[in-house]
C-alpha cells in the first residue's frame, strides 16, 4: 500500500505540459515514467485504482483550452470542477481568473495530485473527495465536467445532476471527445478541437473533442 501519495506521484510521474494546453504544467505519466508500464493487476497490488489523475484526458484538455481562451466564462465566478482527475480543468479555471475553484473527485489520490499540480501552476484550488452526486449540486456560478461519459451509470448520473444544476441557473460546461455514453443531442456546441493524445490510452493519436454547454 502507498503511504505517502505525494511522494508516489513525484516518483512516478513527470512535470510536463499537456499538448493542447502548453501553458500549464502537470505531474503526468508518460512512456518514460514507471507508472505507465504497470498493469491493472500490479496497480491493484499497490492499492492504487487506475490512475486517471496521471493523464490529461482529451475532454479535460479541450475544456481547459476553452477556458484559457475565453476567460470571460470564468473570471470572477465561483467554479466547481466535477471529476477533476489531475485538476487540469480546475487549474485552467483558476488561471483564467475564477474567484474560487473547488475540484471534486472520489479518487483519494487526486487530493495530492491536484495540490501538486495547482502549486506547479501557482494557483489556488480547493479539493473535496466527497461524491457530489449524492446531494443536490452545490451553489456555484459555473460547473465544469470533462471526460465523464466513459461508463453508462456514471454518465447518466452526472448528466442528470448537471441538468439539476442548470435548472437552478448554474452555467454548465462539458468537455467530451465523443465517449460512448455522451448524449447525442440537447447540448450547445461551443468549440471543437483536435486534441493530441496517445494510442496507449485512446484509439487515435488525435481526438476530435468538443466543449458543450447545457442550454
Ligand atoms: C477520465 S477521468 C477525467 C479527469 C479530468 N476531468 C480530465 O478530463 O482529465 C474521469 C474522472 O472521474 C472521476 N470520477 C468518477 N466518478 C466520480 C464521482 N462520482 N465523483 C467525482 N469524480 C468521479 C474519476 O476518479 C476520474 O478521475
Amino acid at each position: 500500500m502507498i503511504a505517502d501519495r505525494r511522494a508516489f506521484i513525484l516518483a512516478n510521474t513527470r512535470l510536463q505540459a499537456p499538448p493542447h494546453t502548453p501553458e500549464l504544467r502537470l505531474w503526468l505519466a508518460d512512456e518514460i515514467t514507471p507508472i505507465w508500464r504497470l498493469t491493472e493487476e500490479e496497480l491493484g497490488e499497490l492499492g492504487l485504482p487506475p490512475p486517471f489523475w496521471a493523464f490529461a484526458w482529451a475532454g479535460g484538455q479541450a475544456l481547459a483550452r476553452y477556458l484559457l481562451d475565453h476567460p470571460d466564462e470564468v473570471a470572477g465566478k465561483r467554479v466547481v470542477d466535477f471529476a477533476t482527475g489531475s485538476g487540469i480543468v480546475a487549474i485552467a479555471a483558476a488561471k483564467a481568473g475564477a474567484a474560487g475553484v473547488l475540484a471534486a473527485d472520489i479518487d483519494g489520490f487526486c487530493a495530492a495530485a491536484v495540490a501538486l499540480n495547482a502549486a506547479a501552476n501557482d494557483v489556488a484550488v480547493r479539493f473535496t473527495d466527497a461524491n457530489l452526486l449524492d446531494a443536490a449540486p452545490p451553489a456555484a456560478d459555473l460547473i465544469l465536467a470533462a471526460d465523464i461519459c466513459y461508463e453508462r451509470p456514471l454518465a447518466e448520473a452526472v448528466m442528470a445532476w448537471l441538468a439539476e444544476a442548470r435548472a437552478t441557473g448554474t452555467r454548465v460546461l462539458i468537455g467530451d471527445p465523443g465517449r460512448s455514453y455522451f448524449p447525442k443531442s440537447g447540448l450547445e456546441r461551443l468549440a471543437e478541437y483536435q486534441v493530441p493524445t496517445t494510442r496507449d490510452l485512446e484509439d487515435a493519436e488525435v481526438k476530435r473533442t468538443a466543449v458543450w454547454a447545457l442550454p
